[in-house]
């Protein structure tokens, strides 16, 4: 890891003046879908296309820090420190190679702030002042966009992911009972709004795990898009062993094998990303 040209938190000075960056997360209670997957290697294509990219690890596995290559063992401040001491984002954040990708890596202790926090007022909105108050240059004033990694339930951590979000991106396994978990999860992104985010959006649905030989994950990709219309990305991530194999070279998919069919979807992906935001601010 390498830490050039940033100030001593290791993240890129901020530019005075300019728009805010847009906080996403990743969000779906259900385990095994592509979350961590959509967060590494859409990070790692935003960066590509020249954006300074954020990835908060708030899973206590820990598998988007270990998948960019900061083990367990340089895990001594995490997000777990940011959400229980106030610590600045900036103190535990670390660049994950050579690209604009920097990461506030998670550790195995996030799996107990349920019940460090039971009866702290402020505890769902921890992250959201981290990201957004913290100091002078708060992340949201660093980064072009910060992608929040959610672990596999509606538990706190998720809670304070989409209290701190602008907009959720749900990844969907093209499996069938894809729909089933969404109610409940759409379900808690209104609750969100009302109590404690009302500027919360949905960034949209993306479709993962596409298996092109398989009749089933096609009914599903369109019973998908019948049920849920324009909200659906228009790219979808195929099923694709390189993307599964490339976190064990502690490297995205997209520097793994730039020119696998996964890296190219997620490549698709950003840019279609980065073409609805610029139509929404247009709008
Ligand atoms: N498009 C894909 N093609 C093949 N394997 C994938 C793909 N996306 C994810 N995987 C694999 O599926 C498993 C679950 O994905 P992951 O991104 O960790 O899901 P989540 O974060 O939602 O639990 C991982 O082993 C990952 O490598
Ligand atoms: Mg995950």
């Amino acid at each position: 890891m390498i830490s050039h040209g940033t100030n001593s938190g290791g993240i890129p000075a901020g530019r005075a003046g300019r728009m805010t960056g847009r906080v996403i997360a990743l969000a779906n209670q259900k385990g095994g879908v592509g979350k961590t997957t959509t967060a590494i290697n859409l990070g790692a294509a935003l960066a590509q296309s020249g954006k300074q990219v954020l990835l908060v690890d708030l899973d206590p596995q820990g598998n988007a820090s270990t998948g960019l290559g900061i083990g367990p063992e340089r895990r001594t401040a995490s997000t777990y420190h940011v959400l229980t001491e106030g610590r600045p984002i900036a103190d535990v954040t670390l660049r994950s190679g050579d690209l604009s990708l920097f990461v506030a890596p998670a550790s195995a202790d996030l799996a107990g702030i349920e019940a460090e926090f039971s009866d702290t007022a402020d505890r769902s909105q921890r992250l959201r002042a981290a990201l957004r108050n913290d100091s002078d240059n708060p992340p949201t004033h660093c980064f072009d966009y910060i992608i929040i990694d959610c672990p596999p339930s509606l538990n706190l951590l998720t809670v304070n992911a989409l209290a701190a979000a602008d907009t959720v991106l749900v990844p969907l396994q093209c499996e069938f009972f894809a729909l089933e978990g969404l109610t409940q999860l759409l379900g808690t992104i209104k609750r969100i709004q009302t109590r404690l985010n009302p500027q919360l959006r949905m960034q949209g649905i993306v479709l993962t795990m596409y298996d092109r030989r398989n009749n089933l994950s096609a009914q599903v990709a369109e019973d998908v898009r019948l049920n849920l219309g324009d909200t659906v990305y228009q790219t979808i991530i195929p099923r694709n062993v390189r993307l599964s194999e490339a976190p064990s070279y502690a490297l995205p998919g997209l520097l793994y094998d730039p020119h696998c069919a996964g890296s190219e979807a997620y490549r698709a992906l950003a840019g279609e990303l980065m073409r609805r935001d610029a139509a929404l601010i247009a709008a």
